[in-house]
């Protein structure tokens, strides 16, 4: 059975763009779209109509069951411009399995890697002037998958909406970020979602959060949901760890996003020679570490953020500062796959994919 009807992606361009209103200079984080966005329908057991048009509300029903049983799973991604005016997407294809692995877990229909891909490189050609060049700009890709059926049985849906946003995206500052320790709150457990990018996951951390950030807090550091006694990922990110100049972070399982990011922070580590261990690191070891001083760093890896340095952390009730690291393992990995997605540099791992 083919995965698609047809592949032709019809296009309904916008009659005019919206890119003169927008301050370049100035974007919150996933705020502002682009003059376009691709959705494609799954019905009668195949994707159906590929279609690019004017990014706008759409209509679904109040009866849809992604409202009710959250069926939905999404992905984050960027492109790039250089100088030169080229565009790069950055591993595109892990985020074309990883979501398909979401979707599959949450019994939602893989998407086809063609139609994906046709889709980046048409919606990316129409809306190209809103990537702006310069080290830190780029253009946050988020496709993402809901379930449209009509009726509130649970039950898996038997129709959904494959869609693309586009949205300008300057660097990502997180400014000073204090975390917390969770000691009674899980964002994942073994046999659940931790893994997938599931739309869920992301709204249950928004509690636990916000009672961290009521405590003058910004992130938590999950740890798993049997002990909370093993460290395992940093917000909405991964987590690493450095203990003297020993690069740690837990390996992926169950209950951890196996990170684009993460994984090539590590590939950027091992080839700085960099001793790098993805092992199961326990808090008693963090809180060891920080108290006799060779707890260095811990940092988040994300696509959003690419790197975000943790500046202190917070366990039962006492909160351990981090010392200044000048130059941070941080700071160097950051611009190592900067310079790697903007095209500023040879691509040794082969990363870059020019749309
Ligand atoms: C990421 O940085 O990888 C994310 O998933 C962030 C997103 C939830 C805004």
């Amino acid at each position: 059975m083919s995965l698609i009807t047809s592949q032709k992606i019809h296009i309904n361009k916008a009659s005019s763009s919206r890119i003169n209103d927008v301050d370049f200079n100035n974007l919150t984080f996933g705020s502002v779209f682009t003059d376009h966005m691709f959705e494609c329908d799954f019905i009668d057991g195949n994707w159906q109509n590929p279609t690019i048009k004017p990014y706008g509300p759409i209509s679904i029903s109040p009866a849809a069951k992604v409202f009710h049983y959250g069926q939905a799973v999404f992905e984050g991604m960027k492109a790039y411009k250089d100088d030169h005016g080229k565009v790069f997407l950055f591993r595109p294809k892990e985020n074309l399995k990883r979501i398909n692995k979401s979707s599959v877990r949450m019994a939602i229909p893989e998407f086809p890697k063609d139609v994906f891909f046709e889709a980046m490189h048409k919606i990316l050609e129409l809306d190209k002037d809103w990537i702006k060049s310069g080290l830190g700009n780029s253009l946050y890709i988020r496709p993402f998958v809901m379930a449209t059926q009509v009726g509130v049985s649970a039950s898996p849906s038997n129709a959904y909406k494959f869609m693309i946003l586009l949205s300008p995206a300057q660097a990502y500052y997180t400014g000073e970020v204090r975390v917390v320790i969770a000691q009674q709150y899980s964002r994942a457990a073994d046999g659940g979602v931790g893994f997938a990018k599931a739309a869920g996951n992301y709204g249950a951390q928004f509690y636990p959060t916000n009672l961290a950030r009521e405590k003058g807090f910004q992130q938590v550091i999950w740890t798993d949901s049997n002990e909370h006694k093993y460290l395992e990922e940093a917000g909405t990110m991964n987590v690493f760890f450095r203990i003297n100049n020993t690069l740690i972070t837990a390996p992926t399982n169950d209950r951890i996003l196996d990170g684009i990011t993460r994984k090539s922070v590590i590939a950027i580590a091992e080839k700085n020679n960099i001793t790098t261990e993805v092992r199961k690191i326990t808090v008693s070891e963090l809180v060891n570490a920080a108290k006799d001083g060779s707890l260095k760093e811990i940092f988040g890896a994300g696509t959003a953020a690419v790197i975000s340095p943790v500046s202190a952390f917070s366990y039962e009730e006492t909160l351990y500062e981090l010392p200044k690291q000048e130059p941070s393992f941080a700071s160097e990995f950051k611009k190592e796959l900067m310079e790697i997605q903007h095209n500023l540099t040879e691509d040794p791992f082969n990363w870059r994919y020019k749309v």
